[in-house]
């Protein structure tokens, strides 16, 4: 079983991926970790972010367990992680390098610990047209974007961030432009994806509404 969950930034593709994931013993690969990977290697090494050279060859030189190290570093997730992946994931070239990695997963889909799992969930924005075409069920997860900056807002506040709503809302519109008006793989829904707008529902609707897609291709 493949699922792909594809949307824009703080649409709620990470939660109901989790829950889908745990619910079906389903292993987890979030393929935005690939760019963040990536965009804060450069600016962990002061490469300016333009450099497309220096991108690809860190993207070509990315290792899985490499991924897992970047992953915990406090700028993974943090703004200025979130704008180099934005940044380095426009470059066709640096999106060509990555692809393998994130399409062998599910020849061998495994949980974090290397146990065997059944199937995998993709999450990402081009999961469903370009990383795995043939998967099971294809989601795309949406919202309107001041919904989106409000739910990222409000995660910084909690994770103790300080920033303002203002700044989180013209990230988010600056990433969106960004994702949705690149050359390579924009983000756009899949042909036969489910589109889902989650703008007026709350997380229990919105699995509420999935649930049954998934029992229905198992
Ligand atoms: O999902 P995320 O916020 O962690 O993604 C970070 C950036 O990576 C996002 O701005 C767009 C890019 N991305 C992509 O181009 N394709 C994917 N499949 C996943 C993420």
């Amino acid at each position: 079983m493949i699922i792909t969950v594809d949307g824009p930034a703080a649409a709620g593709k990470g939660t109901i991926s989790g829950y889908l994931s745990q619910k079906y013993k389903l292993a987890y690969f979030d393929t935005g970790m690939v760019y963040r990977a990536v965009g804060l290697q450069m600016v962990l090494v002061g490469e300016d972010l333009s450099n497309k050279d220096a991108a690809l060859k860190i993207a070509r030189a990315l290792t899985f367990p490499q991924m897992m190290e970047l992953s915990v570093h406090p700028d993974f997730r943090s703004d200025i992680g979130s704008n180099a992946a934005s940044i380095v994931s426009a470059y066709s070239e640096v999106r060509a390098a990555l692809l393998d990695m994130q399409k062998n997963f599910a020849l061998n889909p495994v949980f974090a610990d290397g146990t065997a799992a059944k199937g995998v969930i993709y999450d990402g924005r081009d999961t469903g047209t370009v990383i795995c075409p043939q998967a099971d069920l294809k989601l795309f997860v949406t919202a309107s974007t001041e919904v989106r900056a409000e739910r990222r807002y409000k995660e910084f506040l909690q994770k103790g961030i300080i920033t303002s709503y203002k700044k989180v809302l013209d990230d988010m519109k600056a990433r969106d432009e960004r994702d949705s008006n690149r050359s390579a793989a924009p983000l756009k829904p899949a042909d036969d994806a489910i589109v889902i707008d989650t703008s007026k529902l709350d997380i229990e609707a919105v699995l509420a509404y999935i649930v049954p897609l998934v029992e229905a291709k198992l």
